[in-house]
Parts: C-alpha cells; structure tokens; sequence
C-alpha cells in the first residue's frame, strides 16, 4: 500500500467510530483500516444491523484484533445511543457509512432515507460538534449520485452542482450540506468523498454486481432495467476505502474529494462480464444453454439516471491516490469471492445472521 506515513501524522485519533461498520463498505472500511493503514488505536463500529448489517462479515477483524474492535449495536437515528457511546468510547473522530443505500428501495418507502440519511447524519453531526476540540474529524461517505446525471459527454467533479433525483440520493445530497454547514457554521472538522458505484465482497445480494452473479450461478433470470444503456463508473471497494483513509488522515477540513473507478460500462455490458465469469468458472447452465440467455429485459426504474463518471483528478494530484483494480481483474476478484463463500451468502439471504445476533450480542 501506497500510504505516505508522515502525511497521516497531520490528523491523529486513537478512538475512531465507524458508523455502518457492518454493511458493505463500511465493514471492507475497518478491515482495511487494522490491516493495511497502521492505524493503531481502536474502532467502534455503531450500526443498527437492519436488513443490510451482517456483523459476521467482520467475524474474522472480531478475532484478530480484539478489543481493539468493539461493535456497538445502535441507531443513529436515536441521539441518546451515539451519546452514550461517544461518552463510553470517548470518540474523538467518525467515519460515517450508515445509510439506507439502496435507489429502489427509496422509491418504493422514501421515508426511512430521510429518517436515517438525513436526520441520523444530522444526530452524528450535533454529538460531535458536543465533544469541541476533543472531536478531530468528521468524515462523511456520500455519492455521486447527488450530481444528478450526464449525457454522453462529460464528467462530475467537486465543483458539479447538485442536482439529486432519487429520494436516496435526495438524502444524500442534504447530508452533505448539513455536514457543510458544520464545517462552515461550528467550526467542525469535516470531510466528505462523493464516489462512484462501488463492487466487491461483503455486498448485500440487492444491487446489480452481486445479484447479477448470484442469479448467474442459480440459472434465474436476470433483470436488466430498460434497454440496460445506463452508464455506471464501477470503483472496487478496497481502492473505496483507501481514498477514503486518505482524505480523512490527510485533507484539509471543509474539503470534498470525488472518488471514482475509471471504468465506465454500460448496465448490459457488465450483465455479460459476470455471465462469462460464471459460465468459466461453472461452465453453461445445465441444459447447456449459455448463461447470458439468463438476461430479461425489465421495466425501467422510475426516474433512472442515465450515466454516472467522476473526473477524480483532484484526489489523484493531491494525494498520489490510484485505482488498484481494472473492472477486468476486479469484475474476476469478486465472482471468485462470491463462488467460494456461500455460508456469507447464506447467512445474509436466509436472516440467519439476525438470528445469530439476537442471541451473540444479547444485553449489549
Ligand atoms: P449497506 O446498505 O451495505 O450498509 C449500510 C449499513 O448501515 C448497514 O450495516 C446497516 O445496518 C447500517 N444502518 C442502516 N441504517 C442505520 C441506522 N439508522 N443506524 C445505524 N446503522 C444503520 O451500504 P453500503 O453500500 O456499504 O454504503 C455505505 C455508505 O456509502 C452509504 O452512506 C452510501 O450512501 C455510501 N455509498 C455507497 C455506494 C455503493 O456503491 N454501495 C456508492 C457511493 C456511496
Ligand atoms: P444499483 O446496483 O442498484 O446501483 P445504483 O442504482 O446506485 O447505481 O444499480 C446499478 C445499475 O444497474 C443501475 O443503472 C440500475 C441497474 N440495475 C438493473 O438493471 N437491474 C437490477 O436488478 C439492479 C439491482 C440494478
């Protein structure tokens, strides 16, 4: 890793508190932090685990690292929770992923976006802002989806205006400015990163990479929304977390830096990616048809934004930052990882995980 240890000297935290931690970045996000950063203080992960939390997925961090890692099962829509902990943990820094995340959620019960994105940003905002100087920074995850959509041409940067269509990136979008408006009203340390359309392990099977392979394996079909010409910028989530790392240790408070892949495909085009993938690994569908006759043309999404692409030239001149991953040796990581771990895929599918947890983390 390409960590510059002198630069990461500028912001120091010893108690750090990941909201989201067992969710798919966020829980990618605090691997990456004990393995790889040399951050040596501890982490708090303060999550909720709705349907999208599964703190198996850091079954093995729980082992390693001990009490260095502590999960706090906790809402930040609930003020008093992340007191509580902020007061227990004495956390001097957040890193802040809880969300609900999902656009076709959002459309079908718009309500709990605004609930957790907005008012739980805004909860996590007032306890830090309580601390004072003892607080160090505050980073927010938020995504390009706040820019709104581009046509063919062109590509979304730290200055784009905001222009949500979703309710989720709607949420989004007014997270990131009431966490502005700490920065520039109280002083508050902030940071934000809006980034492109993340992939990797740990993904809760409801967007496209992971269904799309789940569905190729199982033979069912798979649904393409409209034509499937909608552009995504696919950006692996461990070069996610790297950036993220480096803007919270290294930029300067009030700053926002865009976050993207450099790999720009059409939906189609990575439905037919993961059908190759899987037909290599586990050859056509028993009836010896190819995988890809799997694809079924779908209705489109309500308000379907037609391409997302950061120019993240800024992060990049900055920090040195850069993908690690292609979409090609990515696309390949990540159906290998899906294939060798069915009892993750299990565990989230089947709600075994919540039944594990009502009686692992009872009375905590
Ligand atoms: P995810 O849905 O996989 O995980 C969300 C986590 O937040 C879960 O563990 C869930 O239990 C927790 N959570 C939800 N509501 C909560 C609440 N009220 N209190 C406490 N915890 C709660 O999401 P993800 O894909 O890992 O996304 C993490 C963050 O990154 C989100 O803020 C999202 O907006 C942002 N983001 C994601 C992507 C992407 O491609 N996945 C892209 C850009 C930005
Ligand atoms: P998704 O993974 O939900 O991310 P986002 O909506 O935040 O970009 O969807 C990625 C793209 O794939 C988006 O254009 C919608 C499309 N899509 C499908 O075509 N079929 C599906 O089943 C899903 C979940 C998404």
């Amino acid at each position: 890793m390409w960590y510059n240890q002198e630069a990461m000297k500028k912001i120091s935290f010893g108690n750090l508190m990941v909201t989201g931690g067992a969710g798919f970045i966020g829980s990618n996000f605090i691997r990456h932090v004990f393995e790889k950063t040399g951050y040596a203080g501890r982490i708090v992960n303060f999550d909720a685990l709705t349907y999208a939390g599964n703190p198996r997925s850091l079954d093995d961090v729980a082992a390693k690292f001990g009490e260095r890692y502590v999960f706090v099962r906790g809402d930040i829509r609930d003020p008093e929770a992340i007191r509580r902990a902020f007061d227990e943990y004495s956390i001097d820094a957040v890193c802040h992923f809880a969300a609900e995340s999902h656009v076709d959620r959002s459309i079908v019960s718009p309500g709990a976006f605004i609930e957790t994105n907005v008012n739980g940003t805004f909860n996590l905002l007032q306890a830090a802002r309580e601390r004072g100087d003892a607080f160090v920074r505050f980073h927010h995850v938020s995504t390009d989806e706040v820019f709104g959509s581009l046509g063919a041409e062109g590509f979304f940067s730290e200055t784009t205006p905001y222009q949500p269509h979703s309710p989720y990136s709607a949420s989004k979008a007014s997270s990131d400015h009431i966490a502005r408006a700490y920065h520039d009203t109280y002083g508050l340390n902030v940071t934000i990163t809006n980034c492109s359309n993340n992939y990797g392990p740990y993904q809760f099977p409801e967007k496209l990479i992971p269904l799309m392979i789940l569905n190729a394996v199982e033979g069912k079909p798979l649904p393409v929304y409209g034509e499937g010409l909608n552009i995504r910028d696919w950006l692996h989530v461990e070069d996610h977390c790297a950036a993220i790392w480096t803007v919270m240790t290294q930029a300067e408070s009030g700053t926002t830096y865009c976050v993207g892949g450099r790999s720009e495909l059409r939906n189609i085009d990575v439905v037919k990616r993961i059908c190759a993938l899987v037909e290599r690994f586990r050859g056509p569908l028993p009836n010896g048809a190819p995988r890809e006759s799997l694809i079924t043309h779908v209705a489109d999404r309500l308000g379907h934004d037609k391409r997302y692409a950061i120019d993240c030239s800024k992060i990049e001149r900055d920090f040195g930052w850069r993908q690690t991953h292609t979409a090609d040796s990515g696309f390949e990581e990540t159906v290998r990882w899906y294939l060798d771990n069915p009892a993750w895929v299990e565990s989230v599918r089947s709600g075994e995980y919540l039944r594990w947890i009502e009686t692992y983390y009872a009375g905590r």
